[in-house]
């Protein structure tokens, strides 16, 4: 009786603390049961999460909650209402690496509110490749918006993971990664305190940015990041090297300690984990863009893959320059000479585009075109460029006439050296004088410090003027490619039009710098390039700078075969040869694999993939049945033997493979680059060898 009676009242106890709405247990399992979210509550009512993939937990407990000015979106909360559903449609990029993608998911939504009568929902949607989460703040009784201090979510890790990553910095991504245990990483803020006006957010932490890639001792890889990132700023990582903790650190704004600023309601940037089993699984996932709104603009068929050249790496060489006059004391008028080193001039532009026609590229992107040059690096003032005036010896009347009869499309250039609010004063004027002249792409430049002061490339500010951008492009049809903006986070579904960009350490770099280690280019597949296309600018043929300046040291850090690959590794709808034309012409059997590469895929297929140290794909030609593979390595020499099993069964293919030739070594001997053409068929098996710091390119065509 008196057990009974226990047991009975151990009973009603458990009943009771289950509150009505919430009667089941707020967990989420993906389509596949890959992937499991869990949601709780903790004693003073703070949200968590936890997350396991394959049955085993990779995201221990974690908190999550806002950090909100004067109001209590942290803890206090209960849950009001649970509710689930799921979806799976198929949807087409107007470009990719594939041309479809399915999106399917099982979503919970958590709705909360607190003793403050705050409510807030966190949306979970779990995919068989990983998480993504968001904060809902709906329109709420005394409160029209709110002001974010910071955001409070947490990423536990639940082993000390081999980790790329690099350091926290809230004006630039370019930097080189370091590969380290996540209890090892020593990433000093790198500049937290870049004006007075920030010195209060020197903290004593360690921090780095996402998309972060890690390696868990059974092979299992997680990458952290976020999608669509609008109207707040970007997502930093501050680390607690001892509990192993990610905790996400909101890119400041120029009214600290205020990091954003929204209107209810509003929704945050999804957070996003995502599993893969191996490192190839990385480059599969669509997590990313599927967590991102489909089109903002319609009908985007008018947005074309691109494949350019320019006057470009010929500045960076510094064979020529982006002012007329050479840079020169500009203190008075008449020290104006032309220094006849001006890169964009008539003539040059005009060698440009006749070689672009003569070898079938797109377009001629053009640096140093219009006034301001002279003025516009390290002064930070305000009204440096005109978009709309072209220096004198560029007489864009002319070439606008001339690239059209040759079938060639100008690609303007808008550096506006971050100050952004004169740029965005002459937006307008400078879109129109585009289309007037018929261009139809634009690559903007974020170099320097943002005017605004006090505003961060990556803060909240920053991204709301990258959207504007985006949106008065899309409306005059213009293709965007933006340079020194804040990492990409999959936008590219929602605005198309924004098709690249770089925030990344780019080429350009082994130009005038100690340059990008071999393993550089074996990370960004797996890092940077999560989040959108990456104008790498590849195709360097001529790697070593003495070779324009005899004092000069610096080298591309590949062999010439590895550039050629990279057109396949480094994806990109927009992809340039970058080298000067007069280079191009003195290896032109080696140049016929970028002629010949497409920039826009059906499909893509992983041969072989470890982060930093070499990944090969495979992709078929969105418009014809030839296949091009791109083979790359770090440091080390290494061997391959490709599968070719996703030829199609029963057809014939010609394969020209462009290999290091005899010899080939990044450092000591990068130029050797052997050609050879092999009939293939599925099933056959290619071995291939890579130098260091190598490569190999494959164009398969189908006979
Ligand atoms: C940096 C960009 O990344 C580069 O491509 C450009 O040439 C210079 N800024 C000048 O705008
Ligand atoms: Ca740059």
């Amino acid at each position: 009786m008196q057990k009974n009676y226990l047991l009975w009242l151990a009973l009603m106890a458990m009943t009771a603390c289950q509150s009505p709405t919430a009667s089941k247990i707020p967990q989420i399992d993906s389509p596949g049961k890959t992937v499991r979210v869990e949601f709780n509550l903790t004693a003073s009512g703070q949200p968590g999460y936890k997350v396991s993939f394959n049955g085993k937990e990779v995201i221990g407990q974690s908190l999550l909650g806002l950090d909100i000015q004067g109001q209590n979106f942290r803890d206090g909360f209960k849950i009001t209402s649970q509710s689930e559903r799921s979806y799976d449609q198929t949807w087409k990029p107007p470009y990719g690496e594939v041309a479809e993608i399915r999106e399917h998911f099982n979503e919970m939504t958590i709705q909360l509110e607190n003793a403050d009568k705050h409510k807030m929902s966190i949306i979970f949607k779990a995919f068989d490749d990983g998480v993504g989460f968001r904060y809902e703040i709906p329109a709420q009784d005394g409160l029209d918006s709110i002001t974010v201090n910071d955001e409070l979510t947490e990423f536990q890790m639940t082993g000390d993971h081999k980790t790329w990553w690099i350091p926290g910095d809230w004006d630039s991504n370019e930097h080189v990664y370091t590969t380290s245990k996540t209890s090892e990483i020593d990433a000093t803020p790198y500049n937290e305190a870049p004006t007075p006006i920030h010195t209060q957010h020197i903290v004593d932490v360690y921090s780095v940015q996402t998309p972060l890639a890690m390696q868990m001792a059974d092979g299992t890889h997680l990458v952290i990041h976020e999608a669509a990132l609008w109207d707040y700023p970007a997502m930093q990582l501050h680390i607690n090297r001892e509990s192993l903790k990610y905790i996400a650190a909101l890119v400041p704004s120029a009214k600290a300690p205020v990091k954003s600023v929204n209107k209810l309601p509003f929704k945050t940037p999804w957070r996003s984990i995502l599993t893969a089993k191996n490192a190839a699984g990385i480059i599969d996932s669509k997590l990313t863009l599927n967590l991102n709104d489909p089109s903002a603009i319609g009908d985007a068929s008018w947005v074309k893959p691109t494949k350019y050249v320019g006057i470009w790496w010929e500045m960076h060489v510094g064979i020529s320059t982006w002012d007329m006059y050479g840079l020169q004391d500009m203190s008075s008028a008449t020290n104006r000479k032309p220094s006849g080193k001006h890169g964009a001039t008539t003539e040059n532009t005009k060698r440009y585009i006749d070689f672009a026609a003569k070898h079938g590229f797109d377009g001629v992107l053009v640096e140093g075109w219009n006034v301001g040059w002279e003025d516009w690096f390290g002064k930070w003032i305000d009204s440096v460029f005109s978009f709309t005036t072209p220096y004198p010896d560029y007489d864009i009347e002319f070439l606008s006439k001339y690239a059209k009869e040759k079938g060639v499309k100008i690609i303007m250039h808008h550096e506006t050296s971050s100050a952004v609010t004169n740029y965005e004063s002459q937006m307008e004027a400078a879109y129109q004088f585009m289309i007037d002249h018929g261009m139809d792409a634009v690559k903007t430049g974020y170099v320097g410090k943002i005017i605004p002061r006090g505003e961060m490339h990556d803060g909240q500010w920053m991204v709301n003027h990258y959207r504007r951008v985006a949106e008065a492009t899309a409306k005059h049809k213009i293709m965007l490619n933006s340079h020194e903006s804040v990492r990409p986070t999959g936008w590219s579904r929602t605005y198309p039009n924004w098709f690249s960009a770089e925030a990344a350490r780019g080429n350009e770099f082994n130009a005038w710098s100690l340059g990008n280690p071999p393993e550089h280019e074996t990370i960004m597949p797996f890092t940077r390039i999560q989040g959108g296309g990456f104008d790498y600018t590849p195709g360097i043929f001529e790697t070593r700078m003495s070779a324009y300046d005899p004092k000069k040291t610096e080298v591309v850090h590949t062999t010439v075969a590895k550039q050629l690959a990279l057109y396949v590794t480094m994806y990109s709808p927009l992809q340039m040869a970058a080298d000067l034309p007069q280079n191009y012409e003195k290896r032109l059997d080696v140049f016929q694999f970028i002629k010949d590469v497409p920039v826009d895929w059906k499909d893509t297929k992983v041969l072989h993939a470890a982060i930093g140290d070499h990944i090969g794909l495979a992709r078929l030609d969105k418009n014809s049945d030839n296949w091009f593979i791109g083979s790359i390595t770090d440091e080390e020499a290494r061997n391959f033997d490709l599968k070719l099993d996703f030829l199609t069964d029963g057809k014939n293919y010609e394969a020209t493979i462009y290999e290091d030739g005899e010899g080939a070594d990044w450092k000591a001997n990068p130029y050797p680059v052997n050609i050879r053409k092999v009939e293939v068929k599925k099933g056959d098996v290619l071995p291939i060898k890579l130098a260091p710091g190598g490569g190999t390119a494959i164009a398969v065509f189908a006979k």
